[in-house]
């Protein structure tokens, strides 16, 4: 396992641009399997859950060729195989995309529970409910999901609750089902958005992602698409948070800046400046930050994984902030992290009250998720001393090239190997 080490102190000054979107990415290259055509995405984040993906693809018989400019081709012509097996898809939570595609386009599917961060129970139910009302037997056995259809049917797709996964996954499979579909109680989130979007740059009719009611018209084929992904709004947020932590000022380019307004919102009631314009937002601050109180909710809400991120500025903040995180049951464990370098913090069930103290000092820490990775990352920039991150993969599923972009900001951050040698390396 890869370490990063920071030496912390270093404000961030200058401009990052930010990649593509994580999690618009991989429901669209698994979308990319319903068309015996060649689609070339652009703008595709090279991270750890892309690469896993794109294996998994070719696991199935798709042609797929990454190109380091972002650009990824797929030709999912010679797919045969309707089976994702349970180590194929453990390592990552989006491997659930496969049953929807797969259903769609062989009548049948055989996935691996998926896997995914440790933020809680990541239950399957509202995607199982999807695929049901639209004429499929869903089965789980042995850890394998199982599904099968004599043809898919336009219907009334209820979900008890939001969730991006089950929305992606009811699109997948009433893109090409017989009729009319309708999608009630529908998540938001920009991704949704995208992927919809690039369903019907090949030839789909889906209308009203983004709202909470899509409606889909089956259609008989797609075609090949050139699509270009939306920017990464989490990944934008992280930086965001990173600057106005280590007390520096940073253009964040290359985002939609409506996809951040609930980042921008909470930092600005902190007293954190931000300044918007049409593809950027710039981020400084001219005093400690201030307490605030933070609700998760889904999309346009504060959003989940801007919670760990967020947990550290506010660490360091004047006053005593409440955070809670109403998404997942279990993601606060950064807090015991953030604990061994001096952090105030109590946890009680979903809210964790916050008290800000006047500095972190630098430690060994671990990275227990993803966006957990990227707390401790913004915690050893403005920690005083020397950090350590273990199981710094998590950061790599979901940041490109991380220490190069923060060391252009002037972070003091490495990433050592398993034999502690410093490596220059791209994220995965
Ligand atoms: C997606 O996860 C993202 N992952 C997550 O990002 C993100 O935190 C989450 O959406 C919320 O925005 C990808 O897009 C690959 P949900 P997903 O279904 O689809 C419960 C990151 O760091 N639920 O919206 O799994 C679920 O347990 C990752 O990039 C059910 O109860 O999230 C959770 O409490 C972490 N039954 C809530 O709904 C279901 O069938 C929201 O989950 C499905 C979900």
């Amino acid at each position: 396992m890869n370490k990063l080490v920071i030496s912390g102190g270093n404000p961030l000054y200058g401009k990052v641009k930010i990649s593509g979107a994580k999690n618009a990415a991989l429901a669209i290259l698994a979308a990319s399997l319903l068309t015996d055509e060649t689609c070339i995405i652009e703008n595709v984040p090279y991270i750890g859950d892309v690469i896993t993906l794109c294996d998994i693809l070719r696991g199935l018989g798709a042609d797929v060729r990454v190109e380091k400019d972002g650009k990824i081709y797929v030709l999912a012509d010679r797919v045969r195989d309707w089976r994702a097996s349970y180590d194929m898809v453990q390592k990552m939570r989006a491997s659930y995309y496969l049953l929807g595609v797969l259903l769609s386009r062989f009548g049948k599917a055989e996935v691996g529970m998926p896997g995914g961060c440790d933020i809680g129970p990541r239950p399957i139910d509202q995607h199982v409910k999807a695929f049901e009302a639209l004429g499929a037997e869903v089965d789980i056995e042995h850890g394998t999901v199982f599904a099968h259809t004599g043809g898919l049917k336009g219907n009334e797709v209820y979900f008890d609750k939001y969730s991006v996964g089950a929305t992606i996954n009811a699109m997948l499979c009433a893109v090409k089902a017989e009729g009319q579909t309708l999608i009630v109680n529908a998540a938001k989130e920009p991704h949704v958005v995208d992927l919809a979007s690039y369903l019907n740059s090949m030839g789909a009719d889906i209308r009203g992602a983004g709202t909470d009611e899509i409606k889909v018209r089956g259609v008989e084929y797609l075609h090949g698409s050139e699509y270009t992904i939306i920017p990464d709004q989490i990944e934008a947020g992280t930086y965001m948070i990173a600057a106005a932590a280590t007390g520096g000022d940073v253009t964040i380019a290359d985002v939609i800046p409506k996809h951040l307004e609930a980042i921008t919102a909470k930092l600005m009631e902190a007293g954190v400046m931000v300044e918007e314009g049409t593809d950027w937002v710039r981020v400084y601050r001219e005093q400690r930050p201030q307490r605030i109180n933070i609700q998760t909710q889904p999309y346009p809400g504060f959003p989940t994984d801007m919670q760990q991120p967020m947990g550290v500025l506010l660490s360091v903040a004047e006053g005593t902030s409440v955070i809670t995180e109403n998404i997942f049951d279990s993601r606060f464990k950064y807090l015991e992290e953030l604990r061994k370098m001096g952090a105030k913090v109590q946890v009680d069930g979903r809210v964790a009250i916050v008290e800000g103290v006047e500095n972190l000092t630098g430690a060994p820490v671990e990275a227990n998720d993803l966006r957990a990775g990227a707390a401790m990352v913004i915690a050893g920039l403005i920690a005083r001393g020397v950090t350590e991150i273990s199981s710094a993969h998590f950061i790599d599923r979901g940041y490109e090239d991380i220490e190069a972009k923060l060391s252009d900001l002037g972070a003091d951050i490495q990433r050592l190997d398993r034999k502690g040698r410093t490596r220059k390396i791209k994220a995965v």
